[in-house]
């Protein structure tokens, strides 16, 4: 896409995420009824005529969720906010946004690695083997990566020597090593993992070297870990980590960059610092919070864990309210994270054991029935604020990712935004690649 488009996109989701900020930038727990009902009345009725199964159920797809959703937003928006009405409503499809593949050879991503018909049995048994300690989901994330860096696949790459970028076993950059035979340097500061990676790699007989250190530490000007002629690639790097590599990266204007970013909330900062010009110019301030907001898709749970997670949230929001007039102070208090087996008493006990935690001494007569109720009250109303708030989810993940993207372009590369596997493979399929081009 040329760089105008990617800025123009840009422009169109920061401009929706603004209007729309009191739908999605809340705090779900800490609200007493929909924060937005008075602006928002045919949403607020919509989402009340939901029950809290269907609720479940429209979380976990963007699509339907916003084809429910969008008609009585729709309504709303011509009610009160007609001066921007069109404007807005051309800009409601960012909600459902999916990223194109753009895979020069579609087919493949479905492939195993190594392309040659000969002996393909072979292959795939040494293949099975090669992959056999990692999981499926991952091995699939990972073969579908390594397909997007390789220059067999994709012209405009060249061959060049790869920085893995926080490895964890490096599994993604042993699988290159093996497929493009170029050296690899897999970079990771847990000491285990790289030992585990590198003792794979001597197995296999890959050119794949560990670094086994911090990310964040200063750098030695002796020993650059960025170079021009590299490409810099990772998978799944969090927040602050994946971004620290990018600043590198452009300030050794590293030939090729290719990152799929996750955990956008994983920062030192209280908020989202912008890097591109773009996301710097935008009223938009982030918080940890909001930056989390991209993550929550409830991936397919059984009806056991449903209904686990919904008592889970029921209990600790009962036990919220109960804190807060005990304590007489208006604010929550957050409670450990609870094992399932704890939730197999009554919700008294559950009262005592948090109570225990934060040495809070409860009186004698509380009335923890009505308590209990008000936690399954306030839990039927974050899921409908948050169910809401779900909405815009793609929608910012797209800001987060167009800001790098732009930050990219304005430091003379030329950038593709893609997805490089299937959503059902994992939530955090988007890639971005870059080439140096001035
Ligand atoms: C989400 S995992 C991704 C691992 C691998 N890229 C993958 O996709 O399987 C993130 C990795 O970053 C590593 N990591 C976290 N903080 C780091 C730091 N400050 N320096 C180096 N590595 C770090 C973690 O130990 C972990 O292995």
């Amino acid at each position: 896409m040329p760089a105008t488009d990617y800025q123009l996109s840009f422009n169109a989701v920061d401009s929706l995420l603004n209007t729309f900020k009191p739908l999605w930038q809340l705090v779900a727990f800490e609200c007493e009824h929909l924060p937005w009902q008075h602006k928002f009345p045919h949403l607020a009725q919509k989402v009340w005529q939901l029950d809290d199964a269907e609720i479940d159920s429209l979380d976990m797809d963007q699509l339907q969720l916003v084809e429910t959703l969008l008609p009585s937003l729709i309504c709303d928006i011509k009610k009160h906010l007609h001066p921007q009405a069109e404007e807005l409503m051309s800009q409601l499809s960012l909600l459902a946004i999916t990223l194109p593949t753009h895979s020069i050879n579609p087919e493949s991503i479905q492939q195993t690695p190594d392309r040659s018909q000969k002996n393909n049995n072979d292959k795939t048994k040494e293949l099975a083997h090669f992959s056999a300690h990692i999981k499926g989901r991952k091995w699939q994330q990972i073969v579908a990566f390594a397909n997007k860096v390789d220059p067999q696949n994709q012209p405009n790459l060249t061959l060049l020597p790869i920085l893995e970028w926080c490895a964890g076993k490096g599994h993604l950059g042993r699988l290159i090593a093996k497929t493009q035979r170029v050296d690899v340097i897999s970079l990771e500061w847990q000491a285990r993992l790289c030992e585990q990676g590198q003792g794979f790699a001597t197995q296999w007989q890959l050119p794949q070297t560990f670094i086994c250190a911090d990310a964040f530490m200063p750098l030695d000007p002796e020993k650059p870990l960025l170079l021009t002629q590299q490409h810099a690639i990772s998978l799944h790097a969090c927040g602050d980590l994946h971004v620290r590599l990018l600043n590198l990266a452009v300030s050794a204007k590293t030939q090729a960059i290719s990152i799929s970013p996750c955990c956008y909330h994983l920062i030192q900062q209280s908020h989202y610092q912008p890097l591109s010009i773009a996301a710097k110019a935008s009223e938009l301030s982030l918080s940890r919070h909001d930056l989390q907001l991209p993550l929550q898709q409830s991936i397919i749970a059984t009806p056991k864990q449903q209904k686990f997670r919904n008592q889970q949230v029921s209990w600790r929001l009962g036990f919220d309210s109960l804190q807060r007039n005990v304590r007489g102070i208006n604010a929550y208090l957050p409670v450990p994270t609870v094992k399932q087996s704890q939730l197999n008493g009554s919700f008294t006990e559950f009262c005592q054991w948090a109570a225990d935690q934060k040495e809070l001494v409860l009186p004698s007569d509380i009335d923890f029935t009505d308590y209990s109720q008000r936690g399954f009250e306030r839990q039927r109303l974050t899921k409908r604020i948050d169910l809401v708030a779900h909405l815009f989810r793609r929608a910012l993940e797209y800001w987060l990712l167009l800001d790098r993207v732009c930050f990219l372009q304005e430091q003379g590369y030329q950038v593709a935004l893609t997805e490089f596997c299937a959503n059902s493979v994992t939530p955090r399929n988007a890639m971005i690649q870059a080439i140096k081009t001035n």
